[in-house]
């Protein structure tokens, strides 16, 4: 089914499709506790739902929450949609899996928050602003044996993601990798990308990664 995606809210993009891909890799138990994090439209919180797990879905932006919330009740499929910031609404819980595309595109400085359709996207100089958050916060969410999956793009830093979770004494790697040309949001600030030397090509393309990192039993 595809979502329906009202304007302000992120649209399902590549990165959404390749998490997509990861999230079937998983043994999914029937009833397993699944957290979406940034859930935009809901697309992969509804993926999550048709395996017959227990999802919980949270995003910042309300258009985003009622987009999901629309699309979950056309899928007839019952997942829990929470308004708020990262995991604040779901403090005190914990998951098996944990699922998040998060904003990662490195950004050039300015003295406003990122705001409007661009907090899909907009992450910090480094693209890290919210992709620190989660490798620090959502280890502490997961049971043994618990699962992040976490895509985002190679500009910003995946190292660090593995560095980070692998800190945290979990087992992390990348598991797929996609090459795309630059969408939209980078072609604008490819001049400026290359002033950081994070762009050298010609014809620029993005990497795509999944971080995989599993709790140890
Ligand atoms: C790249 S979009 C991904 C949307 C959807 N998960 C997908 O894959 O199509 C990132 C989403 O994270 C949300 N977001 C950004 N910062 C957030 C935060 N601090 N807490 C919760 N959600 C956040 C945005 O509103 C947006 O819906």
């Amino acid at each position: 089914m595809k979502t329906l995606v009202p304007p302000g809210v992120y649209a399902p993009q590549e990165d959404t499709d390749l998490l997509v891909g990861a999230l079937w890799d998983e043994p999914l138990p029937d009833g397993a506790a699944v957290l979406d994090v940034g859930t935009g439209s809901g697309a992969l919180a509804i993926e999550a739902a048709r395996r017959g797990t227990r999802v919980t879905a949270v995003d910042v932006s309300w258009r985003a929450v009622c987009a999901a919330r629309l699309n979950a009740r056309l899928a007839r499929l019952p997942v829990h949609i929470r308004h708020g910031n990262l995991f604040g609404p779901v403090r005190g819980q914990s998951f098996d899996l944990i699922l998040a595309n998060p904003p990662y595109v490195p950004t050039p400085e300015s003295d406003r928050a990122p705001h409007g359709a661009a907090r899909s996207w907009d992450a910090g100089l480094d693209g890290r602003l919210v992709l620190d958050r989660i490798c620090r916060e959502a280890p502490a969410l997961l049971r043994p044996g618990g699962v992040l999956l976490v895509v985002h793009s190679a500009l910003s830093c995946p190292d660090r993601t593995l560095a980070h979770l692998r800190g945290a004494g979990l087992k992390a790697s990348v598991t797929r990798r996609r090459v795309i040309p630059f969408g939209p949001v980078l072609r604008s600030r490819e001049g400026w990308l290359r002033e950081r030397n994070l762009v050298a090509a010609a014809d620029p393309r993005e990497e795509l990664v999944v971080v995989r990192a599993e709790v140890p039993v």
